[in-house]
């Protein structure tokens, strides 16, 4: 058995690990768009060395961000590294850019850690004055105040029996104004939030903490992971208002998100919610989050009546939702996902029009998180770019691809290639650096 096939799917393939290194001599092919000036980053686990086969779990893998720096149509650079942090634990999930400063970033209660745009991990503290540093991995911008928001458990107090979640707001200076609690005694795991203009919605689903579940039980290879599908719980979405302490919970039809595409209030009032929707996920047979597909569903949740409808708008499996960074709490009418079968497929979806347009990348490649980059004068909401990091199995190689948005199905403007693939992780944000 080779190093990189292993009983573990999440050790497996372009899932291994890699080692850091750097390159500034990449191979291009195809056209950078001139104005594209900056960085894009992608956080993902990339456990060191030992590693235990049977217990990995991909949630807990130290994280790794891979960087690719581009500026007046060249790649000026490549390099990965691991995710230094004064606080212990290196977040692996997302990484992006508020208040000046660059966030990795993970869920759990774990501090973001704050690097600079040459990669280098800092040990400014994240929002200096704030009691707690605790903090999530999808927070939500609002471009209008500048403000992100986010919806953060933490395992200490789960683990103390501490039924809750904080609902958390950082201004556009950086500083964290607001962490309040809200009570959520199953414990749900929250890993997204969304925002509108009046709410954040806080979502308390049917997969909950049962930390030491695996005390008496035989490890499940690549399982340990101590969360659970509780058909004891009740689902559902409290819409928290942004200014006030009011709540209102309204009950959904069991199933489970990782990601929302986004969120916004119609004229009626009535919050719509578009995102991908598990039907169960993390059985007690089955405690790794594969399995069960996500479907591309909208739930119109009213708040006057505290009722929610639902509807599944594509029947192909799709995740890694992105939207145009501006749109966070707005309507919006495009949404990027990466195929959650084959991965060898970006989906647009147009929500206006009900339909998706596919980019095949073929069968030897495999991509990761599509995302978005308006052009800087972009008169429509898909203006610009997707890009993103696409495994080549038969150069086991990756590239950074760059798509037209508004021609989706077109080969791509550029592609370039890495000196080494980027293993299959999280999530990315391209970085504005002039
Ligand atoms: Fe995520």
């Amino acid at each position: 058995m080779s190093i990189r096939e292993s009983k573990n799917k999440f050790l497996s393939g372009n899932w291994y690990p890699v080692e850091e290194t750097s390159s500034d001599e990449l191979k291009i092919s195809g056209e950078l768009p001139k104005e594209l000036t900056g960085l894009f980053l992608r956080n993902g686990p990339n456990p060191k060395e030992p590693i235990n086969h049977e217990n990995y779990h991909p949630f807990f893998g130290d994280g790794m961000i891979h960087g690719i720096r581009i500026e007046d149509g060249k790649a000026l650079w490549y390099k990965n590294k691991f995710v230094t942090s004064p606080y212990g634990f290196g977040p692996n999930t997302h990484v992006l850019k508020h208040s000046g400063k660059i966030y990795a970033l993970v869920e759990g209660g774990v501090s973001p850690v704050i690097m600079d745009s040459d990669m280098n991990f800092l040990e400014e503290e994240p929002f200096p004055d704030a009691d707690s540093k605790r903090f999530t991995a999808h927070p939500k911008i609002d471009v209008d105040t500048g403000e992100m928001h986010a919806v953060s458990y933490d395992f200490e107090e789960y683990v103390n029996g501490q039924g809750q979640v904080h609902y958390v707001t950082v201004d556009q200076q950086g500083k964290l104004i607001k962490d309040k609690i809200i009570e959520t005694p199953g414990k749900p795991m929250v890993h997204d939030c969304a925002i509108t203009e009046n709410y954040v919605l806080i979502f308390d689903l049917p997969v909950t903490f049962n930390l030491g579940r695996r005390d008496d039980e035989k490890n499940s290879v690549g399982g340990d992971y101590p969360v659970i599908w509780n058909d004891k719980h009740t689902a559902r979405v409290g819409l928290q208002n942004k200014r006030t302490d009011e709540i209102t919970w309204i009950e959904v039809n069991p199933g489970f998100l990782f990601h929302v595409v986004n969120s916004y209030e119609d004229e009626t009032g009535q919050v719509i919610l578009d995102f991908c929707r598990y039907e169960r996920l993390f059985d007690f047979d089955n405690p790794l989050p594969m399995g069960q597909k996500p479907f591309l569903t909208r739930w119109i949740l009213n708040p006057k009546t505290k009722t929610c409808s639902e509807e599944m708008l594509d029947d192909r499996p799709m995740e890694f939702s992105r939207v145009h960074p501006d749109y966070d709490g707005k309507q919006h009418r495009f949404g990027y996902l990466l195929n959650d079968g084959r991965l060898n497929n970006y989906f647009k979806h147009d929500f206006k029009k009900g339909r998706t347009i596919t980019h095949d990348f073929g069968e030897a490649r495999q991509a990761a998180e599509p995302v978005f980059v308006p052009k800087k004068n972009s008169k429509s909401e898909d203006d610009g770019y997707v890009v993103g990091f696409v495994y080549d199995k038969t150069t086991d190689l990756s590239n950074f691809v760059v798509l037209d948005a508004q021609n989706f199905s077109d080969t791509p403007l550029a592609e370039v290639t890495l000196p080494q693939r980027v293993p299959f992780g999280f999530h990315g944000s391209w970085i504005n650096l002039d």
